[in-house]
């Protein structure tokens, strides 16, 4: 059996992840999005899949349910992955409803979307539904909320639509997403770290971080398994509906993390020093301690982890190979 499966938000770093893992996958994926792919990302794409990878973006805008409706129906969609996300956390406190709009509202219409068809929604939700509270444990999944800022806030009112409109679903939360893809603290950090004699970077926010193309792997484990469910029960339902927590292993603060990444590039001349949050004022508070606790995901779907410190490497090994 074929399913056919929808990607949004595909031309983000996520969404080129899945693109890379579609191709040797039998299922018919539609890659969509609201910005047609860069040809940074095209070249990027061939360079890490090869010539024949998809890099076919059919336009999609989820803030618009008809249009969701439209695609779901022509496809026949049996899943959709919401790769799509207002995702800028500074610029999210100066535009709640945009942030609202993408985070909630949207989520909501994808929902509704698999709901009219008994389809499955994988949704990605982040770390910053936590923070608030000070706390030195890993998160669980049925910790409460405790969001710092409009972005954390708008996402995890996304995961309770989900849940009030109660579609089959998976939301998986992670942090600190990097890949080959876009912009992201990895390239920002090489190109810093290649280029100026001196660095400072918070080492007072602690989190793990998270290869895009690891989460990729498990969204595609979690849609095989569906789709083995899905034929074995007569049904159509789906036992494995809720909240789990997806970050590589390890925990490390953001000058760690700098540390290895100007490290594995070989950038020896920059001097790279720890500094509190408080000297770079920002407009949102970042939380000082969200760590995951993946022990759900790895039990209930099965999933391998890599350590943070090997997906970098390799991260930063396709980043930096000139072909
Ligand atoms: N990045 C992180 O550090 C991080 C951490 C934790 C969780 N997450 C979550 O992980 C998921 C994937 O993040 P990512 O970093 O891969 O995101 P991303 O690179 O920002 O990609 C999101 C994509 O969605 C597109 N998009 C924007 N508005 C849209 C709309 N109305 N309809 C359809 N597509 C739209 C974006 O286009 P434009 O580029 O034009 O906006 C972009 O191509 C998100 O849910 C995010 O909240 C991310």
């Amino acid at each position: 059996m074929i399913m056919n499966i929808l990607v949004t938000g595909a031309n983000g770093q996520l969404g080129n992840e899945m693109r890379i893992l579609a191709k040797n996958i039998e299922d018919h994926f539609v890659f969509t999005d609201v910005v047609d792919a860069s040809e940074e990302s095209i070249v990027m794409l061939k360079k890490l899949a090869g010539e024949d990878v998809n890099t076919e973006t059919e336009h999609l805008d989820i803030t618009q349910l008809d249009a969701i409706r439209d695609v779901v129906n022509r496809e026949q969609i049996e899943a959709i992955v919401n790769c799509a996300a207002y995702t800028n956390v500074d610029a999210a406190e100066d535009n709640y409803a945009m942030a609202e709009l993408l985070n909630t509202k949207a989520v909501e219409n994808l929902a509704w979307a698999m709901r009219e068809t008994n389809g499955l929604l994988i949704h990605i939700s982040t770390d910053y539904v936590f923070g608030d509270d000070p706390y030195n444990t890993p998160c669980k999944e049925d910790q409460k909320g405790t969001p710092t800022g409009v972005y954390g806030l708008t996402k995890l009112r996304g995961e309770e639509a989900i849940q009030r409109v109660a579609c089959k679903h998976v939301i998986i939360r992670t942090a600190w997403l990097y890949s080959e893809f876009g912009k992201n603290f990895v390239k920002t950090m090489l190109n810093l770290t290649a280029t100026k004699p001196q660095l400072k970077v918070v080492f007072d926010q602690v989190g793990t971080p998270t290869y895009a193309g690891d989460l990729a792997q498990t969204i595609t484990t979690i849609l095989a398994d569906y789709k083995r469910e899905s034929l074995s029960m007569n049904d159509g339902s789906f036992t494995k509906n809720g909240v789990y927590h997806f970050s590589n292993e390890g925990v490390c603060s953001w000058f760690d993390f700098t540390k290895m990444i100007a490290e594995y590039a070989g950038y020896k001349t920059c001097d790279i020093q720890p500094c509190h949050s408080d000297e770079y004022p920002s407009k949102v508070k970042r939380p000082s301690y969200s760590v995951l606790d993946k022990t759900k995901i790895k039990e209930e779907m099965g999933v391998k982890i890599p350590f943070w410190t090997d997906s970098l490497n390799i991260c930063i090994d396709s980043i930096l190979k000139k072909k």
